[in-house]
């Protein structure tokens, strides 16, 4: 057998054996490699486009708060989740009833995503920054987010792809394969000049840039990609005069004379010397690969128009949404790091005290238009339960990826299908005092059993359930439940639920995550004693236990989940606006202690304890609350 097989390809095809299915047709090619194919790159755990795509589970976007009026058409959207299940909701939702909207409305992908190339920011001394993913790993992550990124693109959009001279080369070969050779437009070479040469070769001074458009179609706005000439071009350049005496330049290019003025400014080439915002800029934020607001607006410029729908999800300090958001693009970000969305909610909260594009002593002065923040994966159970019925339903569906169609079957209302199987979403509003048990599935079962094949779907909120087993045979039907809340169910998925991970260390914050599935927010416990010293304010984190469900429960030990602690020190009753993070592996070193500063802090402080699995517990203290 070809070592080229995955795990993960071995398994499926030993279930679909044992199944007696079928193998897919792409499969003859992994058993049986030909050796006729084009090049293509070739690594060990390279998936089948079709697989991700079908295999890559959705989740739905669940409405944490709308920040400003709720506009009527659309709302900009800052998603906390891991961007693959992103995606897959997105590529989900325009082949169905494109409640999001974003069909062939997306213009412009821009991402940077974590380089893996275990290269070291020097921070303080410490590493700040240090990729993990390698390799073929990292090849992979990026090419299933390529793969469904490239889907929900409009026919005329581009994608722009941000990476550095080591893992570049390779991504270009994948990028080839999946947006076509053909559609290829440029490899913009982002130079800058940074501190710090080596003496054992050149300084490396470049990031990669490669431009894709889905087709031939993909828009480029030649007259807002513009520069202007610089003055020693114009004086060395510009020396003939128009009939009416204007300075001008002609030229004989491709086949005929042109002429050009000064003003007309050119299109600039495809390397682009730009600097990294400066460390004492106000529009440096503390996030250690923040890109320039200046190459976001050469990108977003040239390749869409206002009003288009412009995604980054791999958001990180929001550069790409702010930036979209002062030249009226629609925008969609998405990062899976708690810290990276409280720096954007904050960036763009705070929008109108950021510089102007235009003139950059100014400030842009303006308010932000309406942005919604969803969380997709990591969900608020209560808020679920308290949607109206066809909104709960409707996320329910979503939540295990059942396609609505309402039918009967000898008289009952079912509500879809999942792959052929027929679903029924519990309606617990309706019938408050049923308990699904045993009886409840042995009336189905006399009722419908012999006009369903081996599977049928309930979706019920687990409090409304009587019984343990994720399904119950009856005959040759197997009745599974799936329960809402749940973490883990194997036996329907092909892979293992994970969660999100969120950093406990400042140079792991911008770590490539991968999460499977979705679960549901459970404040961690939190016990700590707050006192007052000259300076400062302390917090003592004495208690700190993550609840998370399992089957399986795992044992930690106190204090063993924190991922970090987030603070705003003049917190002003309403929105936390982030004003430091005290990561985990400092405040051990701190005997589990935060000390603010007083002459920050104002009358409340609101602090956010977050666990490695993204959960949450806030608390406003006032200052009279430290003695
Ligand atoms: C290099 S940073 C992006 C920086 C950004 N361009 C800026 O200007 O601030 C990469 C980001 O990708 C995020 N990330 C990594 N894996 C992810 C995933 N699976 N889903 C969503 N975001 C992810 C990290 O949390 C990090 O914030």
């Amino acid at each position: 057998m070809s070592s080229q097989i995955s795990k993960h390809q071995k398994e499926k095809i030993i279930r679909l054996l044992e199944n007696n299915d079928d193998l897919p047709e792409g499969y003859r090619d992994l058993l049986f490699p030909t050796k006729k194919k084009e090049y293509e790159l070739v690594y060990a755990g390279k998936e089948r486009k079709e697989d991700i795509i079908s295999e890559t589970m959705a989740v739905p976007f669940q409405k944490v708060r709308t920040f400003g009026q709720n506009g009527k058409v659309w709302t900009n959207k800052l998603i906390f989740g891991d961007n693959i299940q992103v995606l897959k909701e997105i590529y989900n939702d325009q082949r169905g009833r494109n409640l999001l909207k974003t069909k062939d409305k997306i213009k412009l992908i821009y991402i940077d995503p974590p380089f893996a190339t275990m290269q070291d920011f020097m921070k303080n001394g410490e590493k700040v920054y240090q990729d993990k993913v390698i390799g073929a790993e990292f090849l992979e992550f990026l090419r299933e987010r390529l793969i469904i990124a490239r889907e929900i693109l409009a026919d005329d959009g581009s994608i722009y792809v941000h990476l550095d001279y080591k893992k570049g080369h390779h991504v270009k070969i994948l990028m080839d394969e999946i947006f076509g050779e053909n559609n290829f437009r440029n490899e913009v070479i982002w130079y800058y000049s940074t501190l710090g040469r080596p003496n054992d070769r050149f300084a490396q001074k470049h990031d990669t840039i490669f431009c894709y458009g889905k087709s031939e179609r993909t828009y480029f706005n030649e007259k807002e990609a513009r520069i202007p000439y610089s003055n020693e071009y114009i004086k060395s350049h510009f020396r003939d005069n128009d009939d009416k005496g204007k300075i001008c330049r002609k030229r004989f290019d491709a086949g005929k004379w042109r002429i050009y003025y000064p003003d007309d400014g050119m299109i600039p080439n495809d390397v682009w010397e730009i600097p990294y915002e400066n460390s004492m800029s106000k529009d440096r934020l503390n996030y250690p690969t923040q890109k320039p607001t200046a190459l976001l607006e050469r990108i977003i410029k040239s390749s869409s128009r206002e009003g288009d729908i412009v995604i980054d999800f791999f958001a990180g300090s929001g550069t790409t949404l702010a930036v979209a958001e002062k030249l009226s693009r629609k925008w969609i970000g998405c990062d899976c790091g708690k810290l990276s969305i409280y720096i954007i909610q904050k960036r763009i909260l705070t929008i109108a005290n950021s510089k102007s594009l235009e003139n950059k002593d100014e400030k842009y002065s303006k308010e932000p238009k309406p942005f919604t923040l969803y969380n997709a994966g990591l969900y608020d159970y209560q808020k679920m339960k308290e949607l109206p019925w066809d909104e709960y339903r409707n996320f329910a569906l979503n939540l295990f990826e059942v396609r609505d169609e309402k039918h009967k079957l000898s008289g009952i209302e079912l509500d879809g299908f999942r792959g052929n199987n027929h679903v029924i979403v519990f309606n617990h509003e309706k019938h408050k005092d049923v308990v699904l048990d045993y009886g409840y599935i042995s009336d189905l079962h006399k009722n419908i059993g012999s006009q369903i094949s081996n599977q049928f779907f309930i979706i019920a909120p687990a409090g409304n359930i009587d019984f343990m087993e994720d399904y119950i045979e009856k005959g040759k039907v197997r009745y599974y439940i799936l329960r809402i809340p749940y973490s883990i169910i194997n036996e329907l998925h092909k892979k293992d639920f994970t969660n999100l991970k969120q950093p406990i260390d400042e140079k792991d914050v911008n770590n490539t995550v991968e999460a499977v599935g979705f679960d549901f927010i459970q404040a961690p416990d939190v016990e700590c004693e707050y006192s007052s010293k000259k300076d400062s304010f302390i917090v003592k984190i004495k208690t700190f236990k993550s609840r998370i469900r399992s089957k399986k429960p795992v044992k930690y030990a106190n204090r063993e989940t924190l991922s970090a602690v987030m603070v705003d020190w003049n917190f002003d009753g309403e929105v936390f606006d982030l004003d430091k993070v005290y990561f985990a592996e400092d405040i051990k070193k701190d005997k589990f202690e935060i000390k603010i500063e007083k002459g920050k802090a104002d009358e409340k402080i609101m602090l956010i304890y977050m666990d490695i699995f993204g959960n949450e517990k806030k608390e406003v203290k006032e200052l009279k609350d430290f003695k």
